[in-house]
């Protein structure tokens, strides 16, 4: 069950491509705006990757044709960027990138308010950084896996979003998607299951002003909320060490 562990050297790996997602994050930053095209977003990642001797872990991942996901207003996950997609004063947009730096991967996504954004979007937004921060607060060994979606669910329900069950976090490292599934609502099954040093994997909350219900598009990909409402997504990599978490998607300092 408990696939993705692994050994101090590796972590030094795993902080070494987590660094790399996070300084791709920076890199593209100043682009995204309004009048950008989800396209553009996603030619810069991969400019920055293949720059910096990685590949995007999503290009060609079960058929998927870009280098990362962009998800904007109502979809929840995997928007496919498109040079006729321009980003416009009020969007959210989740940018989420996968990146493989020497055969370690970084799992991150971050959202971003072009312009003006309406102050249920803003709410939305920051509650679930909240959530995933005070998910990754209580990681510990020992810590049940239940923790997690506990922890997200005591911060997001006050604020009347619901939780995709839809999508889940995961184990990574070595290949992008590994066991265990993280759940990010609270479920019985992973009671029994405890984080132990080594372990690595990603919490991705995404939480809903609506609906926690998806509907895939014709592409095969976007999931989208089915009532239209917006949607929002944070993501980090993880690992847990003997006394405590070390988040590997932050910058290195
Ligand atoms: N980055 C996504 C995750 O958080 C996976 C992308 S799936 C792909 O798990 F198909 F777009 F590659
Ligand atoms: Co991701
Ligand atoms: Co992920």
């Amino acid at each position: 069950m408990l696939s993705s562990v692994y050994a101090p050297k590796d972590f030094k790996r795993l902080r070494a491509s987590g660094d790399l997602v996070a300084r791709c994050f920076d890199y593209i930053t100043p682009h995204i705006h309004a009048g950008v095209s989800t396209g553009e977003i996603d030619r810069l990642v991969a400019e920055f990757l293949h720059a910096n001797g990685a590949r995007s872990s999503d290009l060609g991942y079960q058929g998927y044709p870009k280098h990362i996901c962009t998800s904007v207003n109502d979809v929840i996950v995997h928007g496919i960027p498109n040079d006729n997609e321009i980003l416009k004063d009020g969007d959210i947009i989740n940018v989420d990138l996968t990146a493989e730096y020497k055969g370690f991967h970084g799992d991150a996504s971050r959202m971003f308010m072009i312009g003006k954004v309406s102050p249920l979007a803003r709410e939305l937004v920051q509650t679930c950084q909240d959530a995933l921060n005070a998910a990754i607060s209580i990681c510990a060994p020992g810590v049940p896996l239940s923790e997690i979606g506990k922890t997200i669910e005591a911060v997001v329900k006050p604020h009347g979003f619901s939780i995709s069950r839809d999508f889940v976090g995961h184990g990574i490292g070595k290949v992008m998607h590994d066991e265990p599934q993280i759940y990010h609502f609270y479920d019985k099954v992973w009671d029994k299951v405890k984080m132990v040093p080594g372990l690595v994997f990603t919490i991705e909350p995404m939480i809903n002003t609506g609906s926690p219900k998806c509907k895939i598009d014709p592409d095969g990909w976007t999931a989208r909320t089915v009532d239209g409402g917006l949607s929002a997504q944070w993501e980090h990599t993880l690992g847990i060490t003997e006394d405590g978490v070390i988040i590997f998607t932050e910058k290195m300092v």
